[in-house]
């Protein structure tokens, strides 16, 4: 079995139904991934031994969502050089606000890409991910091309309702 090219990890299991288009769309583009559930306050031993063996085990770039006051990203960004990609899950009282702003500012020094809140973040933290590897990758630069095409041509034949 190949090495996984990019981990998806998640603060809960009940943040597999936002995070699965991340998954979906690695799988769309023929990426390998591996996808975690790891807490930063929950398990946060388990989260340093993971982020810290990521490049050593070979992947190239980690998607990270979480919710409320969300660390997971940050702090995976503190262990590992890889560029980490977060994915602000909806909260329930504060709708993924809260999910957005922990994620997204973070202080000067250890970066994290963030992406918009929900499905839409995570298949685009996911898209990013195929960016990346398709610096080095012609194959996957060809193949995001031909993905561009079909967005273009679903619009240019999009079909409204007769009124
Ligand atoms: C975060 O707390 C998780 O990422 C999740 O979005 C949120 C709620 O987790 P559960 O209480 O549902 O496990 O750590």
């Amino acid at each position: 079995m190949s090495t996984p090219q990019v981990a998806i990890i998640m603060g809960s299991s009940s943040d597999w139904d936002i995070m699965k288009p991340a998954v979906d769309m690695l799988e769309k583009f023929g990426v390998t991934h591996e996808a975690k559930v790891i807490s930063a306050h929950r398990a946060t031993d388990m989260l340093l031994d993971y982020a810290g063996s990521l490049r050593e085990r070979g992947f190239v770039a980690v998607i990270a969502g979480a919710g409320g006051a969300a660390h997971l990203a940050g702090v995976t960004a503190a262990k590992t050089t890889l560029p980490v990609l977060g994915v602000p899950i909806p909260s329930k009282y504060l709708k993924g606000m809260d999910s957005l702003l922990s994620t997204v500012q973070m202080p000067k020094g250890i970066p994290v890409a963030t992406f918009a809140i929900g499905e839409p973040g995570a298949a685009n933290a996911a898209l990013y991910a195929v960016h990346i590897i398709a610096v080095t990758d012609k194959g996957m630069a060809d193949k995001l091309d031909t993905f561009r095409k079909e967005q273009e041509a679903m619009v240019r034949n999009s079909v409204l309702p007769t009124t």
